[in-house]
């Protein structure tokens, strides 16, 4: 097991991979990134090169901090550059059989003592673990969006995973200055397992007219939380949402979780939230 971290992948750079990448490389670590093909890539490229400029605009960071960041994260189209990485996070679309190809992957090139860890906020971690020859080294590291600004991060041991294995990811988190707590494979582990029951709630109150989507979002926001519930399944994603409420359904039966409606057509009809430009609101 690799003694202390200095190489670290990261493998998808949507929004939370490349989010991930960012706060890696703010934190000193030599990041290698992956994503499929050129395009994936540059679109990478784009989301680390937006997340760090607005900083500096804002006066987070200086020009010269910006491109030191960039420069310590090599992206890549292949899984060949991760071959002497001493972790490294999956980020893929949540879709278990992806994630298990992924993971596949990487046991061929990554190194026997590297640790590979997950960010999977609806999937079974000892399914992914499974489906490669180290599943005592394989871990989940949920991180929340966005990524360079929430504080938590869950970290995810199966029934196979190895304290070590366990320790070098909490380590990476406290490094990162994040909040780590550890939890089972349990469907929707602890925030998500607590969020989401409102979350759906706030999504079946919409669908039913009990109020406007701004007055429900109105009322939970002057409660003194960052964003009303509507607002946040946009920022979330509606595929990611109808997700995590159908994981947590399927494991607990449980009728909070049943997912609303609304919020299955939506995902159907492609209204995903910020990401598409169309969810609960429209973005331009
Ligand atoms: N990337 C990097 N930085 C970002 C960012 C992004 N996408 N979005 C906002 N920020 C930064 C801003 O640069 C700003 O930084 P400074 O304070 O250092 O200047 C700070 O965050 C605040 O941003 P804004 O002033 O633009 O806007 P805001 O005050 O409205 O905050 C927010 C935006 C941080 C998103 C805030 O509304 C918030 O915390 N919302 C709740 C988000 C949340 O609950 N996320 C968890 C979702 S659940 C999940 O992710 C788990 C899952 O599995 C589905």
């Amino acid at each position: 097991m690799a003694a202390s971290l200095n190489k670290v992948g990261v493998v998808g750079l949507g929004t939370m991979g490349a989010g991930i990448a960012e706060v890696l490389a703010r934190s000193g670590l030599d990041v290698i990134g992956v994503e499929v093909g050129d395009e994936a890539l540059k679109r990478g490229r784009g989301h680390l090169e937006n997340s760090t400029g607005r900083a500096v605009k804002r006066g987070k960071l200086s020009a010269e901090e910006q491109q030191a960041i960039l420069d310590r994260i090599t992206l890549s189209t292949s899984f060949g550059a991760l071959s002497d990485c001493d972790l490294v996070i999956e980020a893929v679309p949540e879709q278990l059989q992806l994630k298990r190809r992924v993971f596949e992957q990487l046991d061929e090139v990554c190194r026997a003592d590297a640790v590979l860890a997950t960010n999977t906020s609806s999937l079974s971690v000892t399914e992914i673990a499974v489906s490669t020859n180290r599943p005592e080294q394989v871990v989940g590291v949920h991180f929340f969006n966005p990524a360079p600004v929430m504080k938590l991060v869950e970290i995810i041991h199966s029934v196979l995973t190895r304290p070590e294995a366990l320790s070098v990811v909490q380590g990476l988190v406290e490094r990162l200055g994040k909040v780590g707590v550890t939890v089972g494979d349990r469907a929707g582990f602890i925030a998500n397992r607590l969020l989401f029951g409102y979350l759906n709630q706030a999504a079946a109150m919409y669908d039913a007219g009990h109020a406007s989507r701004e007055d429900i979002d109105a009322a939970m926001k002057a409660t003194g939380l960052p964003m009303g519930p509507l607002t946040l399944m946009d920022l979330i994603g509606l595929d990611v949402s109808l997700e995590v409420c159908e994981a947590i359904y399927r494991e607990t039966r449980d009728r909070r979780h049943a997912p609303a409606p609304i919020l299955r057509q939506m995902v159907t009809a492609g209204l995903l939230g910020r990401k598409t430009g169309r969810g609960f609101y429209s973005y331009d």
